[in-house]
């Protein structure tokens, strides 16, 4: 395929030794000790005693102006034309060298084919370049074979032995045409006027051959020549200019070489350190990408040429130009630099955050404030701790004052006393935290509770109101009292809590209310025989004699109503409410009582002397009697003044005669007048104005049950339980007092008519 061409200029690359003017050599000499001078200054890039420049452009070893001063390979010629200096390699002018990316640009001939001024002859002036046996190849990232012309086919050929194209290896080709001018854009080489195309990596040579038929002289008056050449991509920017005039003819374009210290790898060459190039301290070793051979480089933070014994410098970071890579102070070392934020700042000084120190005084501030903050925050603790510890004490106390230890020991003597000591929780549990749903009254010393306990016991928990410091005292003596009262009559009272300031009792619970409602109902009349309030009167009398005189010291109750009197199931009664409760009188601080009780049952002898006694509880309990029998409360608001007071009424009617008229009807009509009148006789003692003048409730108690035995012997057949169960239906009808109560009591009546 290779055909003669017509005329064909041919230069080829051989090196080949200038003979230097003597005038240049005294020049040198004066450079070499310029530059000498220059070193100590600053690091040099040659040999000792070597160029380190040749015109515009620096020589940095292993580069060299001549043998001595250049690696194997690397000598250039500084050669004077132009009236400037150029280096040289042969023909090859070098335009710039990069140590670091081992490259060095050159200037790279355009081939040209052109015609004559008639067009009717072609002249070609082809390049061709070898880069054999050398350490140079073309850069296949950088360059692109370029072709620029109206009508233009070349070809790149290459070959890997000279003068041989039969031997080439690669061909390639690119085409670019125009037909118009306007076509033509400056700038723009994709085919119009100008084509590019890639070239294969590793190439030591290239040749241009243009296609000879292919150009035609149709395009001639729009260009005269077709040119063709490797050019460095980026440095070449197609012009108009290139197709109109003949400026690129004979010219050059730049063109692209890597070079390396070639046919060693890195780790090849380090085992011969003799010839390892990289001879710097701080260098590092890099394979070449394009074939076999290797590059030096300096390492991190050394900036210089590694090539040369010491040619690896630290850097000085902080004296860069572009400015100190550190906000702060910036402070050089071997290989890099760190920063400090200047005196009196702090931050990050890498990062332009170096903010001025807080003043002494500033600071002083800052501390003593979180001191006192820490200090407050202890304290804050100390005093949770010792309010802790307070309520600790006070609850021991309040369970000393109130005689918990008396009591405690006293428990302790008496193993198997079944009383307990409850916690305030416990009970707190129990009553649902004392609300007002679980009330079940209020007595004279404060208020009960209905509570469950965990065991499902039924209790009723009475809590005091605030008493004073002597009440305080008394109370825990009392309940100790109380709490060894043992009578079937008496509400028991199963434990207390002392840990509180007000204490609170736990009594059993008494489910049918008391007698006052079973008396005077709430709107209701239940059917009570004589029998019955005999019972329950001679019950109570029981209970109170047993406190008067059973217990030692004796208890006055102090608070003796019907409503203290509690029934069970069984309408048993059971004596309640010791609130008022007081030991007999033993000094004189036991006068000097606030004078407690109820209005209507209180006796007008302790209301003048202030001293409660036993016969005090004989007094209210024969206003009780009273209300057994009359039915009516001890205290009306309504009728005349002595008709208020069910005892003034009661007494008056006595002295006239009339006492009948005051009978409850549910007995009124009973036939065992002379048992009511006996009652009554009773109760009129009870209700003596002197005190000493009364029975002792022993008497009373005694005179009851002989009064209700004496039932039993005249009413033989009279059967008890046939009572109760009436008394249990009768109950059940729901009536008011005036309205078909009596027929229903009559019936009942007479219903045990026979019976008698
Ligand atoms: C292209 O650039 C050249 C030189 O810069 C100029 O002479 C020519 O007119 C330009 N061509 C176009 C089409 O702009």
């Amino acid at each position: 395929m290779v055909k003669n061409k017509k005329k064909q200029t041919k230069r080829t690359m051989e090196c080949k030794e200038n003979s230097i003017p003597t005038g240049i050599v005294f020049l040198w000499g004066l450079l070499v000790l310029l530059l000498l001078a220059l070193q100590l200054t600053s690091a040099s890039v040659a040999l000792p005693g070597c160029l380190e420049r040749c015109g515009d452009v620096e020589i940095p070893y292993p580069f060299g102006i001549g043998r001595n001063c250049s690696m194997e390979g690397f000598t250039l010629n500084c050669t004077f034309s132009k009236g400037t200096h150029k280096p040289f390699l042969n023909h090859i002018e070098f335009l710039s060298i990069s140590l670091s990316l081992g490259l060095a640009r050159v200037a790279g001939y355009v081939s040209s084919q052109c015609y004559n001024a008639t067009a009717s002859n072609v002249t070609y002036n082809d390049w061709e370049m070898n880069l054999w046996a050398s350490p140079y190849r073309f850069s296949s990232t950088l360059n692109k074979f370029t072709t620029i012309g109206c009508m233009t086919l070349a070809y790149l050929i290459e070959s890997n032995t000279p003068n041989s194209m039969a031997n080439s290896s690669y061909w390639s080709a690119c085409v670019s045409m125009c037909r118009r001018r306007d076509d033509l854009k400056n700038g723009s080489c994709t085919g119009i006027g100008c084509c590019q195309t890639a070239i294969p990596k590793g190439m030591v040579h290239y040749r241009v051959w243009f296609a000879e038929n292919f150009t035609s002289t149709n395009t001639y008056n729009l260009s005269r020549c077709n040119y063709a050449a490797l050019v460095e991509e980026r440095a070449f920017n197609f012009s108009t200019s290139y197709i109109t005039t003949d400026e690129l003819y004979g010219g050059t374009l730049p063109l692209v070489i890597n070079w390396a210290v070639r046919n060693k790898t890195c780790w090849e060459a380090r085992r011969n350190m003799t010839s390892y190039a990289c001879v710097s301290e701080n260098s590092t070793c890099l394979d070449s990408a394009d074939g076999p051979g290797y590059l030096c480089n300096c390492s991190e933070g050394y900036q210089g040429n590694p090539y040369l014994p010491h040619g690896c410098r630290d850097i000085d970071e902080c004296a860069n130009k572009d400015g100190s890579p550190c906000s702060g102070d910036c402070h050089n070392t071997q290989g890099g630099y760190w920063c400090s934020c200047p005196r009196g700042t702090h931050g990050d000084p890498y990062k332009g955050t170096c903010y001025p120190k807080l003043p002494p005084a500033a600071k002083l501030v800052i501390g003593i404030c979180i001191s006192l903050l820490i200090i407050l925050i202890i304290m804050l603790c100390i005093h949770v701790i010792l309010e802790r510890r307070k309520l600790i004490k006070v609850k021991e106390e309040n369970f000393q004052q109130h005689g918990g230890w008396l009591l405690l020991e006293e428990i302790r003597n008496r193993q198997g006393l079944a009383f307990k000591m409850f916690t305030e929780k416990e009970l707190e549990q129990a009553t649902n935290k004392f609300h007002k749903n679980n009330i079940i009254g209020h007595g004279s010393y404060g208020t009960v509770y209905k509570g469950i306990l965990k065991d499902n016991h039924v209790v009723a928990i009475k809590r005091a109101k605030i008493i004073n410091e002597r009440q305080k005292k008394e109370f825990g003596k009392e309940m100790l009292i109380l709490s060894q009262v043992n009578h079937r009559n008496i509400v028991k009272l199963l434990g207390c809590c002392l840990e509180v300031e007000v204490p609170m009792l736990v009594y059993e619970y008494i489910s049918n209310g008391n007698l006052f409602q079973l008396i005077h109902g709430n709107g209701r009349r239940i059917y009570k025989s004589l029998e019955t309030r005999l019972k329950i009167a001679l019950e109570s009398a029981e209970a109170l004699a047993y406190l008067h005189s059973s217990a030692s010291p004796p208890i006055i109750h102090g608070d003796v109503k019907s409503a203290n009197i509690l029934l069970d199931d069984h309408l048993m009664a059971k004596v309640s409410d010791f609130g008022a409760s007081m030991l007999a009188p033993r000094d004189e601080t036991q006068f000097v009582t606030l004078v407690q009780g109820t209005c209507g049952y209180l006796d007008p002898e302790y209301l003048q002397t202030c001293l409660l006694i036993d016969k005090s509880d004989v007094y209210s309990f024969g206003v009780v009697l009273l209300e057994l029998l009359t039915g009516k409360k001890a205290l009306r608001f309504e009728g005349t003044e002595r008709e208020m007071s069910l005892s003034s009424s009661f007494l008056s009617a006595m002295k006239e005669g009339r006492f009948s008229e005051l009978l409850d009807d549910q007995i009124k009509y009973n036939e065992d007048v002379e048992r009511i009148n006996e009652i009554a006789v009773l109760a009129k003692a009870c209700l003596n104005v002197k005190g000493e003048d009364r029975p002792s409730m022993k008497e009373v108690a005694e005179e009851l049950d002989r009064l209700k035995k004496m039932k039993q012997h005249t009413w033989e057949q009279h059967n008890h339980a046939e009572i109760e169960s009436l008394l249990d239906n009768l109950s059940s009808y729901r009536e008011e007092e005036n309205t078909g109560f009596y027929s229903l009591e009559k019936k009942a009546m007479l219903s045990i008519e026979p019976g008698r």
